[in-house]
């Protein structure tokens, strides 16, 4: 949700600055704009739509400044528009602020301010910060933002420069991410670590209540009194390449790709001799002996993820489990304490609401464990261990890779834990961790069947498209599921309704006949995963019912299945033989591609889908 970037240094700050946000857009998209200094003036320059009109703007007139602040926008407060866009200025024009997060006080600030004869242009709840940075202003923009940060109520990270201050980059934090990137006679200060891997791979992660003065010589952080406070700097291990698209039309499908090569090396850094090990985890063995419950947290993908953790676990670990998404859990008065594992799983380790879970799971006694991908996020920092998903960086909007990655962790620390209490016999435990080696390949060798352009699955989607716009002019998806494959029947709906705007419904299909069916008649497709052995006839019959009603069957089944031709599906799609215990890993890479191919076929834009953000920072 929204990107911020600032830049002090010897180098050309717009130049810095249009590559920091490039690396940003995935946090929003609907407008962007820089304010840098040149002769202490302020370069304010800022355009609603993508970064690249900005760019095409700036080309025109180049800034020469080495020092400025960026931001790429996800609307909160105001329409997208160029008004609203970041930076705001103050009512002198020499004082700019970009900001991530919401200010859920502005309102009263502003009316204050008002009263007080500051003169507003945006509709933002951002351009408080600047008006009331200038009201506490006397020569001093540190002390200043430190004034104003104590009276704002929300999230935010912010970016401060004055036109009159060349030498130095004011920032704070509090709830929304904020880190600092240390170069040789430069400095930064980003959203995130994409933003500066392409001057330095060493950065500094602020906590909330910090303040920030970059200069060209340093950094100095203290906290909302005043005090100093020393941080070690980190060094990221991961390339910029890694972030992109090398060659692919769209960072989903190389995301969708890299999969089986993530399970893959996750395998392998994970399983030494058979044992599983977690390397980062700082709870010990003997605090996940004791507990009696598990409790899962997250949104939307990653809560999906969480949805197929309760299938295993409790089946393997044998203990109660309950998942729930952030935004419902903490308003609700669950029943979390000592005795429970809190598990929060995120990509971006920066998710507001299941930040603001796991600060309520502490605050109620539970061990809490943050299974994540961002490395150094808040939310990796706070839980009391963490598990790296080391998926490397999601660019694409809709998540793919993050989400098998988090499988795959969540049937290791299924067999951890299992074996941990005693619930998996070392016999089993070889044959489960065997099995679970064989998907990697498996995976990619049904990713390597997808590589060719006019696959099957391409096609289903050109003809959903013809069926769509001929027939009826409308349509939709229904997925359904049994199971351990009821999560990807919500995660196949999810990936295709956030990339086509096509309606789409995830189900488990013994549900189908408590209300759905009623949806069934020639318009909708209906997505139907039928791999698993377990409940394949129960799945058999659905698909007859919704064929009795005329509906339009895409199967999902085993390779090798004989069954399916005898039930007048419309298409099938194979997936390769595992044990079904398995097989969401392989089931939802057909899913991911279903939803890509349909939104290429209507020329979406599959990466930056409207309306969406990466990383949802806030409420
Ligand atoms: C779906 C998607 C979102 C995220 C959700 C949680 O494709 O990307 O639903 O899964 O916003 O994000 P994280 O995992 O970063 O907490």
């Amino acid at each position: 949700m929204c990107g911020i970037v600032g830049y002090i240094g010897t180098r050309n700050a717009q130049g810095v600055l249009l590559k920091g946000l490039s690396r940003l857009e995935y946090r929003g998209y609907d407008s962007a704009g820089v304010a840098i200094i040149e002769s202490r003036k302020l370069n304010l320059v800022k355009r609603q739509g993508k970064l690249r009109i900005l760019a095409d703007v700036l080309k025109d007139d180049p800034s020469k400044g080495t020092i400025g602040i960026g931001h790429t926008r996800w609307a909160t407060h105001g329409v997208p528009s160029d008004t609203n866009a970041h930076p705001h200025l103050d009512c002198t024009g020499k004082i700019a602020v970009v900001h991530n997060g919401i200010i859920e006080n502005y309102l009263d600030l502003k009316k204050i301010l008002l009263k007080e004869g500051h003169k507003f242009v945006s509709e933002t709840d951002t351009e408080i910060i600047s008006h009331l940075i200038e009201k506490y202003y006397k020569g001093n923009l540190e002390t200043a933002v430190s004034r104003t940060v104590k009276l704002l109520k929300g999230s935010y990270a912010i970016a401060a420069v004055h036109s009159l201050e060349p030498d130095k980059v004011v920032g704070a934090r509090c709830d929304s991410p904020l880190i600092v990137g240390l170069g040789e006679g430069e400095n930064f200060m980003a959203s995130d670590v994409p933003a500066v891997l392409d001057f330095t791979k060493e950065v500094i992660y602020l906590d909330n209540h910090e303040i920030i003065v970059l200069t060209r010589s340093g950094v100095t952080i203290k906290d909302y009194d005043g005090r100093t406070i020393s941080k070690k700097s980190s060094t990221i291990k991961w390339d910029i390449k890694q972030a992109e698209k090398s060659g692919y039309e769209h960072f989903m499908l190389k995301e969708i790709y890299e999969q089986g090569d993530i399970v893959s090396n996750m395998l392998d850094e994970r399983l030494r001799a058979g044992k599983i090990s977690f390397e980062e985890l700082a709870i010990k063995a003997s605090a996940f002996k004791r507990f009696k419950k598990i409790a899962i947290v997250a949104c939307g993908t990653a809560y999906h993820a969480g949805l197929t953790g309760k299938y295993i676990l409790e089946e393997y670990v044998r203990i109660p489990c309950w998942v729930d998404t952030s935004s419902e859990f903490r308003y609700r008065n669950p029943i979390v304490d000592k005795d429970t594992l809190f598990i929060v799983i995120s990509q971006s380790g920066e998710t507001a609401d299941s930040l603001a879970a796991l600060r309520e799971a502490k605050r109620r006694g539970a061990v809490t464990l943050g299974i994540c991908n961002a490395v150094g996020s808040s939310i990796a920092r706070e839980s009391d261990g963490v598990i790296y998903t080391h998926a490397g960086p999601e660019i694409a909007v809709a998540s793919t890779k993050a989400y098998t990655a988090q499988l795959a962790i969540l049937y290791l620390l299924t067999f951890y834990l299992g074996k941990l209490r005693g619930a998996i016999s070392p016999p089993k435990m070889k044959k489960l961790i065997a099995e679970f080696k064989r998907a990697p390949e498996l995976m990619n060798e049904l990713i390597s069947e997808y590589k060719d352009p006019y696959n099957n699955i391409a096609a289903y989607a050109s003809e959903f498209k013809r069926y769509y716009y001929e027939k009826h002019n409308k349509s939709y998806f229904l997925y359904l599921g049994r199971n351990i494959n009821y999560p990807n029947a919500l995660e196949g709906a999810l990936k295709l309704k956030e990339i086509s705007y096509i309606s789409a419904e995830g189900y488990p299909a013994g549900e189908m006949k408590h209300g759905p069916i009623a949806l069934i008649d020639e318009n909708p497709w209906v997505v139907c995963i039928a791999t698993q052995a377990k409940t394949y006839d129960k799945m058999l019959s659905n698909i007859q019912e919704i064929k009795a009603r005329s509906g339009i069957v895409i199967a999902l089944v085993t390779e090798g299945d004989k069954e399916i031709q005898h039930h007048n599906v419309n298409y099938v799609i194979e997936i390769p033989k595992i044990d079904e215990l398995f097989s969401p890993l392989l089931v939802v890479i057909p899913l991911q591609l279903l939803a890509y191919y349909v939104a290429k076929k209507f020329g979406y834009d599959i990466d930056q889908p409207r309306n969406l953000a990466k990383s949802v920072t806030v409420e």
